[in-house]
C-alpha cells in the first residue's frame, strides 16, 4: 500500500461512524473544535437525519469534509471560533442538496446545462436551512454555507467572490471538499488515489483553489506520509 493510500485510509480511519437508525442521529465534530459553541443541538440533529435519509452517501462525504476541514484549519491561522464555523458549515455544506431533485441529484448520467442551473442553487438553499435552525452562530455558518463553491478567479458561485473576498474557511473547504470528492468511491467511478487527486487539485491552484491553503494542504499530507501506520 502506498504512504499515499495510508493517508487516505487513515482519513477514513478518522471519520465518525455513521450511527445507525435505530439510535439517535448526532453531528459529531472533530475534536479541534472543542471551543466552538456545543453542537448539542437538535435542530442540527433533524439537519443530519434529513440529509442522511435525502442522499446517504452525501452525508457521509459531508462527515468526511467536516473532519479534514478543522484538521487543514488548524494549519491555517483559524482560531477557535472560525474554526469551530468552519467545521460546522463543512458538516452540512451540502445540505442544501435536500431541496435538489431526483432527476438532477441521483441522475446517473453527465448533467445537462440545465441541470448544472438547478445544483448550483444548493449553497444558497443550504444557507436558508441552516439560518434556520437560529442558532447563535447560524448567520456566520450559513455564510461560509453559501460560500463553499466560490474560485479564486471568480468563476465560482453563487456571488462570483474572488480571492480573498471569498472567507478563508470557505477556501479551506474548497480544498478539502474537491479532495474527498475525487477520493471517494462514487456510483459512476473509482475512487481516485491520493497522489493523483493531489496532482488534479494542482491544477485548479489559481482558479478554482486558493494556493497558500493548497500549499499548506500538501505539507500536511507530507508530514502524515511521514507518520507510521
Ligand atoms: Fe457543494
Amino acid at each position: 500500500m502506498s504512504a499515499m493510500r495510508r493517508f487516505a485510509a487513515r482519513l477514513r480511519f478518522v471519520t465518525p461512524a455513521r450511527p445507525t437508525h435505530t439510535a439517535p442521529m448526532s453531528v459529531v465534530l472533530p475534536a479541534a473544535c472543542a471551543g466552538a459553541p456545543s453542537v448539542d443541538d437538535a435542530a442540527l440533529d433533524v439537519l443530519a437525519a434529513a440529509l442522511d435519509q435525502r442522499d446517504p452517501d452525501t452525508d457521509a462525504h459531508c462527515g468526511r469534509v467536516s473532519q479534514l476541514a478543522a484538521l487543514l484549519g488548524t494549519h491555517c491561522d483559524l482560531g477557535p471560533q472560525a474554526l469551530g464555523d468552519l467545521a460546522l458549515a463543512a458538516r452540512f455544506h451540502d445540505v442544501g442538496k435536500i431541496g435538489i431533485p431526483d432527476g438532477v441529484l441521483l441522475a446517473n448520467r453527465a448533467l445537462e446545462a440545465r441541470d448544472w442551473d438547478v445544483m448550483r442553487t444548493h449553497p444558497a438553499r443550504g444557507e436558508r436551512l441552516f439560518l434556520a435552525t437560529a442558532r447563535e452562530d447560524a448567520t456566520r455558518v450559513a455564510r461560509l454555507i453559501r460560500h463553499h463553491h466560490e474560485a479564486v478567479d471568480g468563476s465560482g458561485y453563487p456571488d462570483g467572490l474572488r480571492g480573498t473576498q471569498i472567507p478563508l474557511e470557505c477556501r479551506v473547504l474548497s480544498v478539502v471538499d474537491a479532495f474527498d470528492a475525487l477520493t471517494s468511491r462514487r456510483p459512476y467511478r473509482a475512487p481516485m488515489p491520493a497522489r493523483a487527486a493531489m496532482r488534479r487539485l494542482g491544477e485548479a491552484v489559481g482558479h478554482q483553489l486558493d494556493a497558500d491553503v493548497f500549499a499548506v494542504f500538501e505539507r500536511l499530507l507530507s508530514r502524515v506520509q511521514a507518520l507510521p501506520v
